[in-house]
């Protein structure tokens, strides 16, 4: 398939207060952003015209900004107002939104408190994250060569764009070896997550995950476990070692993007989608298109 250029597509992107043609959605080489990371994103499923979760979503955004020391300029009222004029403003009604914000170019250097801040968004078809056979067969994962970072070197809370560097090598490092995802351990080699999605195993009917301290808390995690709570599945949130995994009878990620996938592999342990991970993926698909 012919890969299309993510600036070189037709509609329109929301841009510091209006929609502007996509190809004309621009900024300098010396944004700041570019050069010292200085931005945060996120991003939504959305399903039959409707964000899943879009107030979740924009506070995120804002918290995200706010750990990174910048205020968007725009309420959370506003920037959902500014997400449903762009849906609607490229049709969109099955899809992923995301909305994102940096520091713009007026000053180069590490300070950058006299910099503008701004606020875009696009968004566009997604069909399955991990690809049309993840949900049957599960997919193929193998170890991260870099860990998730500690929540005292680096803010693990925002979805800042700078965390996904390691997200980026990870996930090349995995696909060298002909994996979907690489499966990052935490600054203390306990289990964190997969580069863009959180991680759950069954172990005996109960739901395990990983406490929520240096990983992206995600939005689908918290749907997850409460679904599985109101289901009668116990939900154990704790500290999860790499061994502890093999002995798993199901494992699946959770994200916005990758909803929820089943894991048939991680290096050498094999697994098998299994019921818990089946019922909750209707319950899932049942919350998501309500
Ligand atoms: C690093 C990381 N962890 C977890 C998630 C899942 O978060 P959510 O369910 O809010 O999309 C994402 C996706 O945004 C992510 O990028």
């Amino acid at each position: 398939m012919a890969l299309v250029p993510f600036d070189d597509r037709d509609g329109v992107i929301w841009m510091d207060g209006k929609l502007v043609p996509w190809r004309e959605a621009r900024i300098h080489v010396l944004t700041h952003a570019l050069h010292y990371g200085s931005s945060v994103f996120d991003g939504a499923r959305v399903y039959n015209g409707k964000v899943f979760k879009q107030r979740a979503h924009t506070e995120r955004l804002l918290t995200s900004a706010k750990i990174l020391g910048f205020t968007i300029p725009y309420t959370a009222e506003a920037v959902d107002e500014a997400i449903t004029a762009t849906l609607q403003a490229n049709g969109l009604k099955d899809g992923y939104v995301r909305p994102f914000a940096w520091r713009g170019s007026e000053v180069m250097g590490v300070s950058a408190k006299a910099s503008t801040i701004h606020l875009a968004i696009a968004c566009w078809s997604w069909p399955p994250y991990y690809g049309a056979d993840a949900r049957t067969k599960g997919i193929r994962m193998t170890w991260a060569p870099w860990a998730r970072p500690a929540p005292h070197t680096a803010p693990t809370h925002a979805k800042a764009s700078g965390l996904y560097m390691i997200g980026t090598i990870n996930k090349h490092h995995a696909e060298d070896l002909g994996c979907s995802d690489a499966l990052m351990v935490d600054w203390r080699g306990r289990i964190a997550e997969a580069t863009s999605a959180n991680f759950f195993m069954v172990q005996d009917g109960v739901l395990h995950t990983p406490t929520a301290e240096c990983i992206l808390n995600g939005i689908t995690r918290q749907t997850v476990m409460a679904l599985a709570e109101a289901k009668g599945i116990r939900v154990l949130e704790r500290e999860i070692w790499p061994p502890e995994v093999q002995l798993a009878d199901e494992v699946f990620l959770t994200g916005s993007a990758a909803e929820i996938t089943p894991v048939g592999q991680i290096g050498a342990w094999m697994f098998t989608p299994g019921p818990i991970t089946r019922v909750l993926t209707e319950a899932y698909e049942a919350v998501t298109r309500a």
